[in-house]
């Protein structure tokens, strides 16, 4: 079974390097991909902290539909073009909100949560979902987090795009 180490959240690029090769650990025997999506939910939301939802929203004939997450229950159905995760879908580009009541649309699935990070999942032309982090705390998340999570999904999908089929499989209707 894997053990979480405790990181050293003062140094961002170092924290995300040691997830990224615990993320590779965790996912290197496995080619199914919800399995290794829930396996990465798990890792950031007990790595990262001051966290209270990190977890995947995932493409279903044309709506992101909720994935594996930890965290409270949450709102299942995102239209594309709603909220910050839609909205990071849409564009097909990370959202940083340092205060989602400063962000129009957003959707309050926990009313803790105060700033949010959003990177999608891209594969090709394909957008297959979204990561989407949530915090207590007003801008929790910087620059560092995002091309930390970014650099995440991109291990994800290159280790998930060597196994055919299994992303097809992770967004089948
Ligand atoms: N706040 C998100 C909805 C998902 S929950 O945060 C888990 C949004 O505005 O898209």
């Amino acid at each position: 079974m894997h053990a979480l180490k405790p990181s050293d959240a003062g140094d961002k690029p170092a924290l995300y390097a040691d997830l990224a090769r615990q993320l590779a650990a965790l996912i290197e025997g496995e080619k199914d991909a919800v399995a290794n999506a829930a396996n990465m939910a798990a890792l950031v939301f007990h790595s990262l902290p001051e966290l209270n939802w990190a977890g995947f929203y995932l493409m279903k004939a044309g709506e992101l539909v909720l994935g594996p997450f930890q965290g409270k229950p949450a709102c299942i159905r995102i239209a594309i073009g709603k909220g910050v995760c839609g909205t990071a879908a849409l564009r097909r580009r990370s959202m940083l909100v340092e205060d989602v009541h400063d962000f129009p649309g957003h959707i309050a699935c926990d009313e803790a949560s105060r700033s949010e990070l959003v990177v999608p999942i891209i594969n090709g032309s394909h957008i297959l979902g979204v990561l989407d982090l949530d915090s207590p705390r007003v801008a929790r998340f910087d620059a560092a987090d995002q091309s930390g999570c970014e650099r995440l999904v991109a291990l994800f999908l290159a280790h998930q795009r060597r196994h055919p089929g299994s992303l097809a499989r992770l967004v089948a209707a």
